[in-house]
């Protein structure tokens, strides 16, 4: 499965988007972490902000909503015009009535596991969604170190999706780097999340095309 690569823009300059999204034309996607300071501890940026990302983005639009009550906001971002929207499993009411909705919508749908959230009980969603999001720290912030007790459930994600024959992408997020990057991927996930990674590069090219190439094994 093809190695992708979505930078996330939360440890960006938030006070130059624009700017910040051109260091990253070579990534796959830009990973847009919306938090509504309920879900999560943090509050970062909304609909509209989201909406001029997409405008201006050289690459496709990847969002993560840590934010409650998806099904009622997650559609909006869908019709922004991001080409992906994962929402939590946590929080969601109806998930596979909202995953349908974000693909009737024209998106890659996505769900979100937070570390502590078991794939078993979402395994029938995977036949809805275009992408499970295994977090790699608890979500909420950048910077954290991560969780190695996360790989047995990427790995169990990836055996289910295998097993029903599904062509599911499993992408984690969350203390993503060259340290870690290999082990996400001998687990199976596909995609690959890195904001400090990147943005704390002088050379954020460079570090992709290094994530890029140790993910791929
Ligand atoms: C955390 C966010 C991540 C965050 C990752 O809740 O979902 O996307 O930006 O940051 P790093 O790569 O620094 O762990
Ligand atoms: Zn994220």
């Amino acid at each position: 499965m093809d190695v992708v690569i979505s930078p996330s823009i939360l440890s960006a300059d938030f006070t130059n988007l624009e700017r910040e999204l051109g260091r990253i034309s070579s990534a796959d996607f830009a990973h847009v972490d919306v938090m509504d300071n309920h879900f999560v501890p943090n509050l970062t940026l909304g609909l509209p902000v989201v909406e001029r990302i997409v405008q201006v983005s050289p690459v496709p639009v990847d969002t993560h909503l840590m934010i409650e009550d998806p099904d009622r906001w997650a559609p909006g971002f869908a019709e922004a015009g991001a080409a992906s929207v994962t929402f939590h499993a946590e929080a969601a009411q109806a998930p596979v009535r909202l995953a349908r909705e974000l693909r009737r919508l024209g998106a890659r749908a996505g769900v979100a596991l937070r570390p502590a959230t078991p794939v078993e009980p979402f395994l029938d969603l995977l036949a809805e969604v275009d992408m499970v999001l295994v977090m790699t720290v608890e979500p909420g912030f950048g910077g954290q170190s991560f969780i190695e007790g996360t790989l047995p459930k990427i790995r169990r994600a990836r055996a289910a999706i295998e097993a029903a024959g599904l062509d599911v992408w499993v992408q984690v997020d969350g203390g993503v780097s060259a340290a870690t990057i290999e082990r996400a991927a001998h687990a199976g996930a596909n995609v690959f999340v890195a904001g400090s990674a990147v943005y704390g590069s002088d050379d954020a090219a460079g570090r992709i095309e290094e994530l890029r190439t140790l993910a791929a094994g």
